[in-house]
């Protein structure tokens, strides 16, 4: 049995600035073997950020892999400058790099750019507490990068959430679940499938579909267990897989608290029995272990899964505990979205388009071209979305967060409550959120979050003005 790691807390070099490399490491993920890893400062998940509200952060990324990166933090609301565009990356010191020529008819080579050695991304995180997390977005190869282990968690806290009687400190735990797959020397199995091919003739559908793994992990660690009080955790959901959606819930029996979503605290607590997270959500909620006989094993359960992808971790109730934690009626205020206040409504359809070879996943019938925005928002103002899709896609969209509007015609789901930045679109299925731009004028963008998808260009630019 594997225990649950809990990455280790980043540590400043001085105050508001840290310092981490991007380097290859080996280490143990299936018992008695290695694996090689490329991880922020050779770690999988890489160091947890845990940071406060309005506390402007600088962090300084050196790359020492083979291969160029870019630094996304995911759900922060942040500088163009600093959001991690796919073109604009770091190279190792006296590593060359050239844009992949031709692989993308019409990109516009003016829209790279480098930085030798590392550089510094600047996040003011002036928005909300929230579990956001940071990952890889180089352009063509994000879903290989991140599938090596190039993701990690940042936290930020504020007043407002701190004062709640929420659980805290060792029982307040953050959970990055992925799927991967393993050769039998423990090295990562990922296809070989060059991603920078926009037209994938002959391909196998399981990357046309997203790459799914065979082992879940948490925290990097295949089916780890956590000994816990028989007292309330706040459990910090993120599936960080590429491709693979999961259906979560407790066995024997047992409800989550949700109390926070991809952005932070929601106004009233909402209780499930199951929670569907799609790549790159979150779910920030509350199980009470007291609820169970000291010496149960409560099992975290992907209902979607069967074999090795139906357990995903387990909770071992060890010990009666004091706990003076609660989950108060009233969390936050949140302002019901209203539609009437949105200035324009734009459609974003995630399809794939073309037959055979000449098939690609596009928004709006258009494979992602940098520099060429599909959408011109004013700063401060509020816009209805409203996604379409063919497919299962986790649409994301950068720096703007929403509230979901409507779902196939109908009120949102009850886990599609609070503030969010990525919302799971299903097969032919119409989505509305309500977007509000706020923070910063420059160039975001919108994709899937499906990471295969999002490497064979179903992103778009948009330009906040
Ligand atoms: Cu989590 Cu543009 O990504
Ligand atoms: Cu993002
Ligand atoms: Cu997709």
């Amino acid at each position: 049995t594997v225990p649950l790691p809990i990455p280790k807390t980043a540590v400043p070099v001085r105050p508001g600035h840290y310092e981490v490399v991007q380097r290859a490491a080996r280490v143990e993920i299936i018992p008695g073997t290695t694996t090689e890893i490329w991880g922020y400062d050779g770690t999988f998940p890489g160091p947890t950020f845990d940071l406060r509200r309005a506390g402007r952060t600088v962090i300084r990324v050196r790359n020492e892999l083979p291969v160029p990166t870019s630094t996304h933090l995911h759900g922060g609301v942040t500088p163009p400058g600093s959001d991690g565009y796919p073109t604009d990356l770091v190279v190792a010191e006296g590593r060359g790099f050239r844009p992949p020529p031709g692989a993308h008819a019409g990109h516009d080579l003016s829209q790279w750019t480098f930085h030798s050695g590392a550089r510094d991304y600047v996040y003011p995180l002036d928005q909300r507490a929230a579990t956001l997390w940071y990952h890889d977005h180089r352009m063509d190869f994000t879903a290989p990068q991140v599938w090596r282990g190039l993701a990690g968690f940042l936290l930020v806290r504020d007043d407002e959430d701190d004062a709640l009687p929420l659980p805290k400190g060792a029982r307040d735990l953050p959970l990055m679940i992925c799927d991967r797959s393993f050769e039998e020397d423990g090295a990562f199995r990922y296809p070989e499938v060059d991603p920078s091919l926009l037209v994938k003739a002959g391909v196998e559908d399981d990357f046309m579909e997203g790459v799914e793994g065979d082992v879940i992990l948490v925290n990097g660690a295949p089916w780890p267990v956590l000994d816990v009080d028989a007292a309330r955790y706040r459990l910090r959901l993120l599936n960080a897989s590429n491709a693979r959606r999961y259906r979560l819930a407790l066995a024997p029996g047992g409800r989550f608290v949700q109390v926070g979503s991809d952005l932070g605290l929601l106004a009233a607590p909402v209780t499930h029995e199951a929670i569907t997270i799609a790549p790159a959500e979150r779910f920030d909620v509350v199980v009470d272990f007291s609820a169970y006989p000291v010496g149960t094993e409560v099992t975290l359960v992907n209902t979607l899964g069967t074999g090795s992808t139906r357990d995903v971790m387990r909770f071992r109730v060890a010990r009666k505990a004091k706990d003076d934690s609660a989950v108060p009626r009233r969390l936050s205020r949140i302002d019901p979205p209203d539609r009437s206040g949105a200035v324009a409504t734009r459609v974003f359809d995630f399809r794939m388009t073309g037959q055979g070879g000449g098939a690609a996943w596009t928004i709006n019938g258009r494979p992602f071209r940098p520099g060429s925005p599909l959408a011109r928002p004013r700063l401060n103002t509020t816009e209805v979305w409203r996604f379409t899709s063919d497919f299962h896609h986790p649409v994301h969209v950068h720096l703007a967060h929403f509230q979901v509007l409507s779902r196939g015609g109908r009120p949102p789901a009850p886990t599609d409550a609070g503030w969010k930045d990525t919302v799971d679109v299903r097969p032919y299925e119409v989505v509305d959120v309500l977007v509000r731009f706020e923070g910063y004028r420059g160039r975001y963008m919108l994709h899937c979050h499906n990471l295969e998808h999002e490497d064979m260009a179903m992103m778009a630019d948009f330009e906040v003005i």
